[in-house]
């Protein structure tokens, strides 16, 4: 068969059941496709390349401006106010003034970017003046959590578009302190990222969201693949268990707690005072996990817990903060204190560019880094830790490259 209808007919064989493919070889079929983007013209990709940021700042402004909260309350008022339930699923045309009626934007504003969600297939044109909604249109209203995704992500495009005159200001120096990074540069502050999400609701809520997305956990969580049975049993319930540092709204310890309900000891989240204000806002953590308040540049509070654990905390931290961080926690440690760290290993080479993305997104936001197993076994080391063992889920193989795809957790205990 001719390479071409090769590959049309396993495309089409693929479309036919596309949930019969696990999460690992739907990401295998998306990487095969971003292969074939090599028979792209340099044109080709530039043109893509050049006006990927307007697609998605079409996006934000979609979110910002309303419509898509206006156009789904519309779908919503039409459908209870229909008798026959059985008809719910057909489309629902919304006009432009419909959309424009709970929006203080400029109807004129309001057709400019609904015509270019249109060209996005993110809405569907039926004439003029007449517009559908579509299943992703339906996830972009303001309470989900892909909305929050995009207003996180077009925020950062803030300090991207200033990396260069970072770079042309700092001689093309590696940023290498939180407190003075491109972040700093662009927004003209001395305060680090984590103020700035403080200090900004709206930022910092779609951060918090963000960070607590299932995509972020893709599936494994770290006791799927570490020996909790064995490693974590403690006497009595009022021993520290595990101390969850910078632990966001619990997302972790909860599915810690519901996995092994009945592990002695006391479980504590602990993060910045505007994170766990607004865990205890939302009321969603069971009592069993106890909350703290607490910046982890001070001295740690819990004394000789059985498991200190950082999820993706240090990675927006640069050795130099890493290491006063990690110390924190070093000095707190019995000698039979275990501190585990879950973060995704940058291979020694072939990175894959999920990675290399993160990897920027920690030099811009935080003047830091996405780290390899040997440049996280010397900052261990240079903190008086020693890395006991990298522990990878099941499956992940030699294959260094599957690594930039797999959370790894790394096991460190006194030197
Ligand atoms: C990338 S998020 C990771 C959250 C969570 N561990 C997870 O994986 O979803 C980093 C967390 O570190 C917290 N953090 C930042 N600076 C902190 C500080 N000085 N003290 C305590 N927590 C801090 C942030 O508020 C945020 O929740």
């Amino acid at each position: 068969m001719d390479p071409i209808e090769t590959l049309n007919s396993i495309t089409e064989s693929l479309l036919q059941s596309p949930s019969a493919l696990s999460h690992s070889d739907r990401r295998q079929v998306l990487q095969a496709c971003d292969r074939l983007r090599l028979f792209e013209s340099p044109a080709d990709s530039i043109t893509r390349l050049v006006f990927s940021a307007h697609q998605l700042m079409a996006l934000r402004l979609g979110i910002d401006s309303k419509l898509f909260d206006a156009i789904a309350a519309h779908v919503d008022s039409v459908k209870a106010a229909e008798d026959n339930p059985d008809q719910n699923n057909h489309p629902i045309p919304i006009t432009l003034s419909e959309i424009c009626q709970s929006s203080r934007a400029d109807p004129l504003l309001i057709h400019r970017i609904v015509r270019f969600l249109v060209a996005m297939n993110v809405l569907h044109e039926v004439d003029q003046n007449h517009f559908i909604s579509t299943p992703f249109a339906a996830t972009l209203v303001s309470s989900s959590p892909f909305s929050a995704a995009v207003i996180h992500s077009t925020h950062f495009t803030t300090v991207l578009s200033r990396l260069p005159e970072y770079f042309h200001a700092n001689g093309w120096k590696c940023p290498d302190d939180g407190m003075n990074g491109p972040f700093q540069f662009a927004l003209g502050t001395e305060g680090h990222y984590f103020d700035f999400l403080s200090s900004t609701p709206y930022y910092g809520q779609a951060f918090d969201t963000v960070m607590s997305m299932s995509f972020r956990r893709r599936g494994i969580d770290w006791f799927d693949f570490y020996p909790v049975a064995n490693r974590l049993s403690i006497q009595g319930d009022s021993h520290p268990l595990l101390v969850d540092i910078g632990g966001g709204q619990g997302e972790d310890l909860s599915k810690f707690h519901a996995r092994f309900p009945d592990l002695p000891g006391r479980l504590i989240l602990q993060d910045l005072p505007s994170v766990i204000q607004g865990a205890r806002k939302k009321n969603i953590l069971t009592p069993a996990i106890q909350m703290q308040e607490y910046n982890f540049f001070q001295p740690q509070p819990v004394q000789g817990a059985k498991v200190y654990f950082m999820r993706t905390v240090l990675h927006d931290w640069p050795d130099k903060q890493a290491k006063v961080i990690l110390g924190r926690i070093r000095d707190a440690m019995a000698s039979e204190s275990i501190l585990l760290i879950s973060e995704s290993l940058l291979p020694e080479s072939g990175a894959l560019l999920p990675s290399v993305i993160s990897d920027m997104q920690m030099m811009g936001s935080f003047a830091s880094l996405e780290r390899t197993e040997n440049q996280w076994r010397r900052l261990l080391e240079d903190s008086g830790l020693e890395l006991v063992r990298v522990w990878l889920p099941e499956g992940c193989g030699d294959d260094a490259r599957s690594l930039a795809d797999q959370p790894a957790l790394l096991e460190a205990k006194l030197k």
